[in-house]
């Protein structure tokens, strides 16, 4: 493979699904890493195969994003003018399945913590830094229902929706720096994403499904070339054009079935 456009990264939610994809991709691509999430054994694991395999150095921070301590110290290591980081890659995330009123706060407000707030700090410590030298990316990992209402999946909706409003205008300030910001619209991905949501994918559609490498490899492409989104999947494709054409009222109508609410 050839070496990518980033020389090193850091990767939130590495220890599973796509996070770990991005950080096999571009270990192979000869990045150096630094792994973030709470999982320590599986980053050590990972660490170990990627910095075996490819020769490449790969560090592990094992924190919990939705703790501010714990935050303070990634964005410490995004700042550090020692050892730059090129690629910043915000994938941690989680959701949760549910009428609002009845969901346990505390994870809805952790869901603001870790899907909003650390990629809003860990991208404002990588901004300064990456423009300084005109050099570097921030991904974005949003979702590609991000324009649409989530009911049973309302704080998690209104993230991913944050993330594209935010990406997008950091892309428009971004222009001409030599830094470029991406957000990532996937549609649905074999994960663990959905067990640890509590969410039920009985009824989704079977042909909608994508495997990590299928997001992730899009998406490196997206960032190096400076494009504002990227929509992972042939027949995800058109949906964010479709979607956003549609009257609010249909739009409805369609989520009220989808969603069985
Ligand atoms: N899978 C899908 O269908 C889908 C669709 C649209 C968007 N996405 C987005 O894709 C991103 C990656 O999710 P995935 O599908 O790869 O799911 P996943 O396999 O469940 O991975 C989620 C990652 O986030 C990390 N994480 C969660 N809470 C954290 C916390 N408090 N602190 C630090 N790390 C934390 C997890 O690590 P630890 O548990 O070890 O901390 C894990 O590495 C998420 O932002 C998700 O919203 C996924």
């Amino acid at each position: 493979m050839a070496r990518h456009a980033y020389r090193s990264a850091l990767v939130t939610g590495a220890s599973s699904g796509i996070g770990a994809e991005f950080a096999e991709q571009l270990a192979r691509g000869g990045a150096d890493l630094t792994l973030v999430a709470r999982r320590e054994h599986r980053l050590k694991q990972l660490a170990t195969r990627l910095a075996d395999q490819y020769g490449v150095a790969v560090d592990v921070l094992t924190l919990d994003l939705a703790d501010t301590s714990d935050l303070e110290i990634a964005a410490e290591r995004v700042a550090d003018r020692g050892q730059p980081i090129e690629l910043l890659v915000n994938c941690a995330g989680l959701g949760s399945a549910g009428y609002f009123s009845e969901l346990p706060l505390e994870r809805e407000t952790a869901q603001i913590r870790v899907n909003v707030t650390a990629p809003v700090v860990l991208a404002h410590a990588a901004l300064g830094r990456m423009r300084e030298r005109r050099h570097g990316g921030i991904l974005n990992v949003s979702s590609i229902v991000s324009g649409l209402p989530m009911p049973k999946s309302a704080v998690y909706g209104a993230s991913k929706a944050f993330l594209g409003a935010f990406g997008e205008s950091l892309f428009m300030e971004a222009r001409g720096s030599g830094v470029h910001v991406t957000t990532v619209r996937t549609g649905l991905v074999h994960t663990e994403f959905h067990d640890a949501a509590g969410l039920d994918t009985a009824g989704l559609p079977r042909l909608a499904w994508l495997e990590p490498r299928q997001v992730v490899t899009p998406s490196l492409h997206a960032v190096a070339k400076g494009r504002p989104f990227v929509t992972p999947g042939i027949m995800n494709r058109p949906q964010p054009f479709f979607l956003g054409a549609l009257p609010r009222r249909v739009l409805q109508a369609m989520v009220r079935r989808m969603y069985r609410v």
